[in-house]
């Protein structure tokens, strides 16, 4: 056979082609775990972040998240604990994918147009929340939210005292909104007015707000208020309804609920 037959060229062709998928794809893999991990790593540090546990440059921020942060799958309509029995492999606080759940249909249901003010289509059945603590008691509870901005999604965490009522912060950890605009959600001056908002009155109703304009200090209600963002109104009136939605029955207002309620037994 001539070195240069038809046949020969196709078989130096396929070969060629079969070592570089098998190089790709194994690079795909082991890239998608690395990924994984950082996500992972990411979110951890995040969660540190809105307990105000992050400390600049500190490597030891998982063992920080270990000591400091428990945390816990609750039912979000009944805002009861799953019991630890009711784990599996795929479904623990360490593999807890919110993204994941929000569009299961085992794990999530629809969401009436009325109801979905976040605008988020599903509701999940289960959410994880985040109990930071010090010396054994809780200090802070931290909680998953998301919603439609105007251009994405916007993810983050709320963390709330360990009185239920005041806010200690709000930080996003993922959205697409303009940087300038919508994007000034992670505005450092911005974020640092969610520290000791009221988000519930004495009555318990939910008045935490995020006005269209600037919060005027002198008026009644301010300390309930955030100032929007300038020149982002859909932005701001995203986090306003995401925060309402997550705060309200449909999001963890059971759960709120049931801590309150084991609070005043503690107290009794
Ligand atoms: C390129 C571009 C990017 C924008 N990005 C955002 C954004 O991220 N968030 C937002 O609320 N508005 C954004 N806007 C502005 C909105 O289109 C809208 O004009 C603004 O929210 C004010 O709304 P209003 O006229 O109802 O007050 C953007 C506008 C342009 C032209």
């Amino acid at each position: 056979m001539s070195h240069d037959s038809t046949f020969k060229t196709i078989m130096v062709a396929l070969g060629v082609c079969l070592v570089c998928s098998i190089l790709v794809s194994t690079t795909a893999v082991t890239l998608n775990e690395k990924q994984e991990q950082n996500k992972k790593r990411d979110e951890i540090k995040n969660i540190l972040a809105a307990g105000d546990l992050l400390q600049d440059n500190r490597e030891d921020f998982l063992q920080i998240f270990q000591e400091r942060i428990q945390p816990q799958i609750i039912e979000l309509a009944s805002g009861t604990p799953l019991p630890e029995s009711e784990y599996d492999k795929n479904f623990t606080p360490e593999n807890f994918n919110i993204k994941e759940i929000a569009k299961s249909s085992q794990y999530s249901t629809p969401l009436e147009a009325d109801q979905d003010i976040a605008q988020i289509k599903r509701k999940p059945k289960y959410m994880i929340v985040y109990f930071v603590k010090k010396e054994g008691t809780v200090e802070k509870i931290i909680v998953p939210v998301y919603g439609r901005g105007l251009w994405s999604t916007l993810y983050g965490f709320l963390a709330l005292d360990k009185n239920l009522k005041t806010v200690r912060a709000l930080t996003f950890y993922e959205h697409g909104e303009t940087p300038g605009l919508g994007g000034e959600v992670d505005n450092k001056s911005w974020k640092a007015q969610w520290d000791g908002k009221k988000a519930f009155n004495d009555t318990g109703e939910l008045v935490l707000q995020v006005l269209k304009g600037k919060v005027d200090p002198s008026k009644p209600g301010a300390e309930s208020q955030v100032d929007g963002l300038t020149g982002a109104t859909i932005t701001t009136r995203g986090v306003d309804q995401l925060i309402k939605f997550w705060l309200g029955e449909n999001g963890y207002g059971p759960f709120l609920a049931v801590l309150e309620k084991e609070g005043a037994n503690e107290q009794e």
